[in-house]
């Protein structure tokens, strides 16, 4: 079963609050937003390996540790996940980036696909796959299902806030993939929002409500 991280540190759980107000303006939740990602960033690249290069101090040479950006894919799932993406780049400027578009189509409801681009040569690389909210988890499970197809070495995905629905349903369709959130909430409503959540969070980012 994945692994799931709560980054409970007290700087996230304080931003996190101040997102969820419903008086918090949307330049500021986008502030928050992009600050509470470097932390999620900063948890989430914990066990990534480190290579050592040499390098010269002003006082002598020596075996350097750096991490290797460029084997990292941040993967945001349109549009919200963009909000993340930001923040993580910041951390990670060498991060290449790709981006996953879904919808549900309202008669099957099945998830269809409407963007998916990648950089070139991700097949066996890390990736991280970005989304605020994991509530159904129905297009996460849709996004992560479709990225596997491209062969990473491996996949991990964060939110900011999880449903304990969500998380049961990648727990089941993607064992191998761990998930971190800043925090799980009580449960979904009847319109699939997460309780007591912070609303929609592509709405908060970009005003569109
Ligand atoms: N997506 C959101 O933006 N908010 C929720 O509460 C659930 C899904």
């Amino acid at each position: 079963m994945s692994e799931v991280t709560i980054i409970d540190h007290p700087l996230v759980q304080h931003k996190l609050s101040l997102m969820r107000k419903k008086e918090t303006s949307c330049n500021q939740f986008r502030d928050l937003l992009k600050e509470v990602s470097t932390l999620l960033a900063y948890e989430v690249t914990r066990d990534f390996p480190l290579h050592y290069e040499e390098i010269e101090t002003p006082l002598q040479g020596m075996k350097a540790p750096f991490i290797k950006g460029k084997d990292i894919v941040l993967i945001s799932i349109l549009r919200a996940g963009n909000g993340i993406l930001d923040g993580m780049l910041q951390l990670i400027p060498s991060a290449r980036v790709g981006h996953i578009g879904l919808y549900r189509d309202p008669e099957t409801l099945a998830a269809i696909e409407y963007y998916f681009k990648m950089p070139p040569e991700v097949k066996g690389k890390d990736f991280i796959v970005v989304d605020p909210m994991l509530a159904t988890g129905h297009s996460s499970s849709a996004a992560l299902h479709r990225l596997k197809k491209v062969q990473p070495k491996s996949v991990k995905f964060v939110c900011l806030l999880a449903a304990p629905e969500g998380i049961r349903e990648l727990q089941e369709r993607h064992p191998d993939v761990s998930i971190y959130t800043a925090a799980i909430d009580e449960k979904l409503n009847e319109h699939s929002y997460i309780l007591p959540g912070l609303g929609d969070a592509g709405d908060r980012i970009y005003r569109t409500k």
